[in-house]
């Protein structure tokens, strides 16, 4: 199939090789590379059953087999080696060709490599891609960023491979620069979020309502049924019941309680800090995953360190209340991350569409949730507004929650029960209604020890006070 591939993908990992099946079963003829041949050896053997799908086995062979100009993805490991493949390409590509990275690359390196390649007139596209590798078989969530026009090279092929929903195919042209790559991370600063408000309510059924594993999945499936209607609250569920083939009982309960991050939730904090958009509910799920880390000092703590145990008298609409707490994570978790996105965009000249970036989001992707069409609507009614919370029906479905997610985190507390999400989730919303927060106080200490100023409430202009006594710590001169 010299010079007839329409597509070529490097990196047979489990993303790779399901991407490219899929191409191939939209009737794409794909050529594939992997560093290691064994594994190329392998796809072809165990997975490729008449697909029109060639294996190269150098980077040359590979150009040779790719139509022109020549439409190149990327599934390598993220870091070092998405740039290792692309020095190694770069011999055989020509003015025109476009090399796409659908890896889990910070945003920064996407501009990096896109501003490298535009030197050379390649074309480079940032993908995100979500939905795992069942997802990346059978219809993923897109999110490429770059030029409009390496976007135009490739659209009818990414539509044709990604989700739909009942609003269309979930891939669209998220921006320019890194804008793929920025929209994915906040989608998984979301799913951290999302799954750290999972994993909270299922506690406090565990540790304060004494519930077994199959009751609180048959809770998840009956909330999969109403507002909370998405993929990780039925996969919550579904990892809930499976039982442990060598023990009988639920596996879930002898899974070691530290959590694993690869990266993306950590940048998306990291960005939120650097360009000051506050986004404590997605910072708080990276934390607890870092902090579960910490299993033998937790151990050592809690030893010494006991809480009263008390599991009798909850009230009857606890559940209820957990219910409406979740969704609440949930709300708050979208709201922050849109702002971010709504700053990220202006700070990098993005031009994102939010409620392209919703749409995009409704099927396929990991937080695919029945609330996604809502959230798309009340960005509609004013996309250029930063905040969520500023739309009348958006607050309604927050303030409505509110009640009984205080009642929950009272409960949780008197239960030794940490509710990270939930607790960030609420304070967000108390400080945000705030229109007179204690940081005039912050303000007068600040001014006092370390002459910087403050502002007053009733005429412009910049103050300086000499607070009367000792304004220095004891010490310092
Ligand atoms: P997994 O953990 O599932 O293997 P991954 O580590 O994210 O997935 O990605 C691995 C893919 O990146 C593989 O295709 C790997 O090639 P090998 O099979 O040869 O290991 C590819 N990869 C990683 N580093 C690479 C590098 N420096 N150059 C080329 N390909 C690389």
């Amino acid at each position: 199939m010299r010079n007839s591939g329409e597509i070529g993908i490097i990196g047979l990992a489990a993303m790779g090789q399901n991407l490219a099946l899929n191409f191939a079963r939209k009737g794409f003829r794909v050529c594939v590379y992997n560093r290691t041949s064994e594994r190329t050896e392998a796809f072809m053997r165990d997975r490729v059953r008449g697909e029109p799908i060639v294996p190269a086995y150098t980077l040359e062979e590979f150009a040779r087999c790719l139509e022109r100009p020549r439409r190149i993805l990327l599934m390598v490991q993220a870091g070092p080696a998405a740039d290792q493949v692309i020095e190694a390409l770069l011999p055989f590509l020509e003015p025109g060709d476009l090399v796409m990275d659908g890896g889990n690359s910070h945003y920064a390196d996407t501009e990096r490599r896109m501003q490298a390649l535009a030197a050379r007139g390649v074309h480079f596209l940032g993908i995100g891609i979500s939905g795992g590798e069942k997802g990346a078989l059978l219809g993923p969530s897109i999110m490429p960023g770059g030029s409009p026009e390496a976007y135009a090279m490739v659209e009818g092929m990414l539509t044709r491979i990604a989700a739909r929903s009942e609003e269309g195919p979930c891939c669209a042209y998220m921006g320019r620069g890194g804008a793929g790559h920025y929209v994915k991370m906040v989608h998984n600063a979301i799913e951290y979020a999302f799954m750290q408000g999972i994993a909270e309510v299922y506690d406090f059924m565990k540790t304060a309502l004494g519930m077994s594993s199959e009751t609180i999945a048959e809770v998840f499936e009956r909330w999969n049924e109403g507002t909370l209607n998405a993929f990780l609250t039925e996969l919550a569920a579904r990892v809930l019941r499976y039982r442990d083939p060598e023990t009988g009982g639920p596996l879930v309960e002898r899974i070691l309680d530290k959590a694993e991050q690869k990266g993306t939730g950590r940048w998306a904090a990291q960005s939120a800090l650097e360009l000051g958009v506050p986004t404590p509910t997605l910072t708080a799920a990276v934390i607890a995953r870092t902090l579960s880390h910490f299993k033998g000092d937790r151990e050592r703590i809690g030893a010494a360190f006991p809480w009263p145990d008390r599991r009798a008298g909850f009230p009857p609409e606890t559940l209820a209340d957990l219910e409406a707490a979740l969704n609440l994570v949930v709300l708050v978790s979208f709201s922050q991350g849109l702002w971010l996105l709504h700053e990220a965009s202006r700070a990098y000249d993005y031009g994102v569409d939010r409620a392209e970036v919703l749409r995009v989001w409704r099927a396929g992707c990991i937080i695919r949730a029945r609330w996604l069409g809502f959230l798309r609507e009340v960005i509609r009614e004013d996309p250029e507004d930063p905040h969520l919370l500023f739309n009348a029906r958006f607050r309604g479905e927050v303030q409505g929650r509110l009640p009984a997610a205080g009642r929950i985190l009272d409960l949780a507390f008197e239960a030794g029960i940490p509710m990270p999400a939930l607790s960030t989730a609420v304070d967000y919303v108390l400080s945000m209604r705030r229109s007179r927060l204690p940081a005039n106080l912050i303000q007068a200490q600040r001014d006092a020890f370390g002459a910087h100023t403050y502002e007053r409430i009733d005429r412009p202009g910049v103050f300086h006070t000499e607070w009367e006594g000792e304004t220095h710590p004891p010490g310092v001169g």
